[in-house]
C-alpha cells in the first residue's frame, strides 16, 4: 500500500510496486525442494522495463550468500563482456532460470549441479513474471538451462547461438554459452570468451 508521503504515480513505481511484489512472493517459493538448502531466493535485478534482459542458469555459491545474480565468477567473466561491449551493467535485467543455488555439500565446500528439468520448469513461472513486467526487446540466454527453460529441450545452443529465434517471450531471444562454460574452458577460454562477446554483440546488433 502507497504509504502517505509517497510521491504521485510516476514513470516507474507501478512497474517497480509489481516487480517487487513478485519478488517477494519469490522469496517464498516452495514449487522444488532446492529452497530448503539454499541461503535465500536470488530474484533478478535491474531496470523495470529494460530493453535486455540476461538469462543465467541459477545462482552459485556467491549469489546464494548475497542474493543477487551474477557476484561471483562467472559474474566477473560477464561484467568484462559487458565492459567489451561497452554496456552498464546497471542497464540491463539479469536473471536466472532458477532462482536456487543447487549444490552438493563436500566437506566445508558446496559444489554446484546443474539444475533438472523439473526444478527448471517449477521456477518457469517466475521467469515468466519477470518477462511480463521487464518487457524485454531483447532477451540473451546464456547456456543450455536457461534455454530449455523458454526454448524447450529441443534447443542447441552449440548449434543455434547469436541467431534469432522465434518466441513469444519477446521480439528477439537469442542463446550464447554461459559465462561458466568460458571458465570451463581450461585449453581455450579465449576463444570461448571470444564467442560468447561475438553472439552477445550480434545479439545487440539486431536491436538497431
Ligand atoms: N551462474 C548463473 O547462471 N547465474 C548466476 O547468477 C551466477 C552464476
Amino acid at each position: 500500500m502507497a504509504a502517505r508521503d509517497d510521491p504521485p504515480n510516476t514513470a516507474r513505481p507501478a512497474d517497480d510496486r509489481t516487480w517487487s511484489a513478485v519478488r517477494d512472493q519469490a522469496a517464498d517459493c516452495r514449487a522444488c525442494p532446492l529452497w530448503e538448502p539454499a541461503t535465500q531466493t536470488v530474484f533478478g535485478e535491474g531496470p523495470v522495463p529494460a530493453q535486455v534482459m540476461l538469462v543465467g542458469e541459477q545462482p552459485g555459491d556467491r549469489e546464494d550468500d548475497e542474493g543477487r545474480p551474477f557476484v561471483g565468477p562467472a559474474g566477473r567473466v560477464l561484467d568484462r563482456a559487458l565492459a567489451d561491449l561497452g554496456l552498464e551493467r546497471s542497464e540491463l535485467y539479469l536473471t536466472n532460470a532458477v532462482k536456487h543455488f543447487k549444490f552438493e555439500q563436500r566437506g566445508k565446500r558446496r559444489i554446484h549441479q546443474p539444475p533438472g528439468a523439473a526444478e527448471v520448469k517449477a521456477c518457469h513461472p517466475w521467469l515468466e513474471s519477470e518477462l511480463a513486467l521487464v518487457r524485454p526487446e531483447l532477451v540473451v540466454l546464456l547456456g543450455a538451462s536457461a534455454a530449455k527453460s523458454l526454448l524447450g529441450s529441443g534447443f542447441r545452443v552449440t548449434q543455434q547461438h547469436g541467431v534469432a529465434v522465434p518466441s513469444p517471450h519477446a521480439r528477439l531471444v537469442t542463446a550464447t554459452i554461459h559465462p561458466s562454460a568460458v571458465l570451463r574452458a581450461r585449453g581455450d577460454r579465449d576463444t570461448a570468451y571470444a564467442g560468447m562477446v561475438a553472439d552477445l554483440r550480434s545479439s545487440l546488433e539486431l536491436l538497431a
